[in-house]
C-alpha cells in the first residue's frame, strides 16, 4: 500500500466582486447584518458567458498542475466535487477532461457531497493512491453559485451566504506511509436531507422536469434551515475533528492548521475555540469569497500554497459540514 500527498494546489475566482453594500441595493439587507451572522463581506460571482462550474475547475487544475511541475497527459483520473454543474448530466470532470486537453482518455468522477465534497473526493482519490491503481490524480472543487440565488428579500437568508469559485490539487503516490493523507473520515445523516437542498430538478414527484422547472420557487431554489444546519455544523465540525486526530494519535495541540469547510466565520470560531487553536492556526477566507461549497477548502490550500504557508512535517485538518448532512476530515502530514 502506498500513501497518497498533495503535490499542487490551484485556485480560480472570477473577477467580479460583489459586496455586502451591493446586495443592500438589491434587496432588504445590510452589510452590518451579513458580516454580524456570516463573517462575510465580499464574494465573486460569475460573468455569464465566460466561466462556468467545468471551466473554471480547469483554470484551478491547470495552475496545480503547474505547480507541481506536471502536464495533462500525467494525470490518470480526475475527481469533480460540485453542487453546481454545467449541465443536469454529463458532470463537469469529463468536460475538465476535454478542456485539459488530455491525450488519454482517462476516466473522470463526479461527486455530489456538497459542502463536503471536496474531502469526500479527496477520500477517493486517497484510495485509488493507496491501491496503487493510480499514480497521479486532480481533485478539483468548484461551484457556480450565483446563477441559482434569488437576489431579492424572498431569498436573502440563503443568497447573501454563496459565491463562485475553484480550487484544485495534483494527488501523487508516496512511498513514505507517514506522510502525505493520513487518514480520512466520512458521513451521513440522510434524515436532514431537505434541511438544506435544492429540489429539483428532481424524481422525488410524479411532475415532469420540463414542466417543474422555472415554475415552482419552493422546488428550484436553495432550502436551508439555517439555525438547524448550525447547530449540527458545530457539533459534527468537532467531531469528525477528533476522530481524524485520535485515530492518527495526535491531539488538538499538535495541529499546524486547521482548514475548515468556509460555512459561516461563526461556525468556525466555535470549532476554534472547542479545540482550543490559537488564531494563526485557523484558516478564514469567508470574508472575501462567501461559502464557496466544495471549492472552499482547495481554494484555502492553493492560498497557503502561494504564501508558501505550508512547510514539510506540518500537520492539517481539514474538515467540512453540509448538506445531506454529511461531514468529513482528512488528516495531512505534509
Ligand atoms: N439580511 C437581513 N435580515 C435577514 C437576512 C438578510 N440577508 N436573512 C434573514 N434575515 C432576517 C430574518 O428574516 C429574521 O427576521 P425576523 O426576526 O424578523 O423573522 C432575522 O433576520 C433572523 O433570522 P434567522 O434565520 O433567525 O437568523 P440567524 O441568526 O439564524 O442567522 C444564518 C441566519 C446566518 C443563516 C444562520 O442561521 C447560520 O449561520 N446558519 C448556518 C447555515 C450556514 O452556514 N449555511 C451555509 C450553507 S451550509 C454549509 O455550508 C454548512
Amino acid at each position: 500500500m502506498y500513501n497518497s500527498k498533495i503535490v499542487g494546489a490551484g485556485h480560480y475566482v472570477p473577477e467580479k466582486i460583489v459586496t455586502n453594500k451591493d446586495l443592500e441595493k438589491l434587496m432588504d439587507t445590510s452589510d452590518e447584518w451579513i458580516r454580524e451572522r456570516s463573517g462575510i463581506e465580499e464574494r465573486r460571482y460569475i460573468e455569464f458567458g465566460k466561466d462556468t462550474t467545468a471551466n473554471m475547475g480547469t483554470k484551478s487544475a491547470k495552475i496545480a498542475l503547474e505547480r507541481a511541475g506536471l502536464t495533462a497527459d500525467d494525470v490518470d483520473f480526475i475527481v469533480f466535487a460540485t453542487l453546481s454543474p454545467d449541465y443536469y448530466f454529463p458532470g463537469p470532470g469529463v468536460i475538465v477532461q476535454h478542456e485539459l486537453g488530455c491525450k488519454r482518455t482517462i476516466g473522470a468522477l463526479d461527486v455530489r457531497n456538497q459542502c463536503s465534497g471536496f474531502v469526500y473526493a479527496l477520500s477517493v482519490a486517497d484510495q485509488f493512491i493507496k491501491t496503487g491503481m493510480y499514480k497521479t490524480i486532480l481533485v478539483i472543487g468548484s461551484e457556480v453559485q450565483s446563477n441559482g440565488l434569488d437576489l431579492t428579500t424572498r431569498g436573502r437568508a440563503v443568497s447573501v451566504l454563496f459565491g463562485d469559485g475553484a480550487g484544485a490539487v495534483v494527488m501523487q503516490r508516496t512511498e513514505d506511509n507517514n506522510k502525505g493523507i493520513l487518514s480520512t473520515h466520512m458521513h451521513s445523516q440522510g434524515e436532514f436531507a431537505e434541511a438544506l437542498c435544492v429540489k429539483s430538478p428532481g424524481n422525488f414527484k410524479e411532475t415532469k422536469f420540463y414542466e417543474d422547472m422555472h415554475i415552482d420557487y419552493d422546488y428550484s431554489t436553495c432550502l436551508m434551515d439555517g439555525q438547524l444546519v448550525f447547530k449540527n455544523a458545530i457539533v459534527r465540525f468537532s467531531e469528525v475533528i477528533m476522530e481524524a486526530l485520535q485515530a492518527n494519535g495526535y491531539t488538538a495541540d499538535d495541529l499546524d492548521m486547521f482548514v475548515p469547510h468556509q460555512a459561516n466565520l461563526r461556525i468556525t470560531q466555535f470549532v476554534q475555540r472547542k479545540l482550543q487553536l490559537p488564531d494563526e492556526k485557523v484558516y478564514s477566507n469567508i470574508q472575501r469569497f462567501g461559502n464557496t461549497t466544495a471549492a472552499t477548502i482547495p481554494i484555502i490550500l492553493s492560498e497557503l500554497w502561494e504564501k508558501k504557508g505550508i512547510k514539510e512535517d506540518d500537520i492539517f485538518v481539514l474538515a467540512a459540514f453540509g448538506s445531506g448532512f454529511t461531514w468529513a476530515s482528512a488528516l495531512i502530514k505534509w
